[in-house]
């Protein structure tokens, strides 16, 4: 997995962070471009002039409901009930078709093309009636610049050949003149920044035909114009959008050491009725940061943050992300069964 840059970071750091004039050449540091997957989740590191969110405001909002996006307030969650998950990576093909405990997988969409899906994929679709969800990285959601919508159309496709019960994204951005970070990006947690997120992903719903989802990003630095709490920014989106979420734990737990949310309050604020499924991942506490790596096993501690979670809610899904140094299927079907364990109380 990608080693952090600290000159990335510091790179980004010199952004003015306004969504209406975001990226500039500030965001120079594209060296860092990894693949995709790799994109998607990258090592984090603590910016050390962050701190974390302003205080708490009250958020007025206007609810504006698009079309087909209710579902997940009545008892059915709108993705379905999802069970235990993994990522499908091309390494792990033979693993999961093999592996006892696995309800449905994940895919990374950039890295596919729907004309042309892998048949280890397709079968699982065929033979084991195995939801796939494809889900995106490379959006940039939050972005200033118009929406590319070539990759939101590139999303919708692979949703209709996969049958997908929704379809998702990050909240952040990873591009901005013409340059990529080369990670997925925090936003400035300002109303203004908001704006923008929310126009995007309407406009992303309007392309996609079923629920689209919003993850919760391991940030590299808090900006320091933030106006909301994550859990504040999050829950307006959804209002606003009628979007669903996807709750990265491991992320709440990278995000809690290296920029001081506090996973309790994170927690508390989150509309659950609203969450499609559950991330966790595996990392590594190295020199006191904490690094997202989905190289290695899940941490006990961020098992506690999925138990402290299911005491507020019972996730319709929760998802195993391993992109690198496989273990085997024993080693993997045990994390399986570990996050099962935690969830079926
Ligand atoms: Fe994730």
């Amino acid at each position: 997995m990608t080693t952090p840059n600290p000159t990335a970071n510091t790179g980004a750091a010199t952004q003015t962070g306004s969504a209406a004039q975001p990226a500039t050449a500030t965001q120079a540091h594209a060296a860092t471009q990894a693949s995709p997957t790799a994109q998607a989740h990258t090592a984090t590191q603590a910016d050390a002039a962050s701190q974390p969110s302003a205080a708490p405001q009250t958020v007025a909002t206007t609810a504006v409901i698009p079309a087909g996006q209710e579902a997940a307030q009545t008892t059915e969650p709108a993705g379905g009930r999802l069970g235990i998950g993994i990522g499908w990576r091309a390494e792990l093909d033979l693993s999961i078709a093999r592996m006892p405990g696995v309800d449905w997988v994940e895919v990374v969409a950039e890295n596919l093309h729907a004309p042309h899906l892998p048949e280890s994929l397709l079968a699982l679709r065929r033979e084991r009636a195995m939801p796939v969800l494809p889900h995106a990285v490379s959006l940039s959601l939050g972005g200033a610049e118009p929406l590319d919508t070539a990759r939101v159309e590139h999303l919708a496709e692979l949703g209709r050949a996969l049958d997908a019960p929704l379809v998702s994204d990050h909240v952040c951005f990873v591009r901005a003149g013409g340059l990529d970070s080369g990670h997925l990006m925090p936003l400035p947690r300002t109303r203004e920044a908001l704006d923008v997120l929310v126009a995007n992903v309407r406009l992303a719903q309007s392309i996609v035909d079923v629920p689209f989802a919003l993850e919760n990003i391991a940030a590299l630095l808090e900006w320091p114009e933030n106006e909301l709490s994550e859990e504040q920014f999050l829950t307006e989106l959804t209002e606003r959008t009628g979007c669903l979420l996807i709750i990265d734990v491991a992320n709440l737990y990278a995000n809690a050491r290296n920029v001081g949310t506090d996973p309790a309050a994170f927690l508390d604020g989150i509309p659950w009725e609203r969450l499609a499924y559950v991330h966790m991942a595996g990392g590594v506490e190295r020199d006191g940061v904490y690094h997202d790596t989905h190289a290695h096993p899940v941490l006990p501690q961020v098992l506690d943050l999925l138990a402290e979670l299911r005491r507020r809610t019972d996730p319709p899904g929760v998802l195993l992300e391993r992109d690198d140094d496989y273990p085997t299927d024993t080693e993997l079907a045990a994390e399986l069964a570990a996050l099962r364990a935690t969830v079926e109380l």
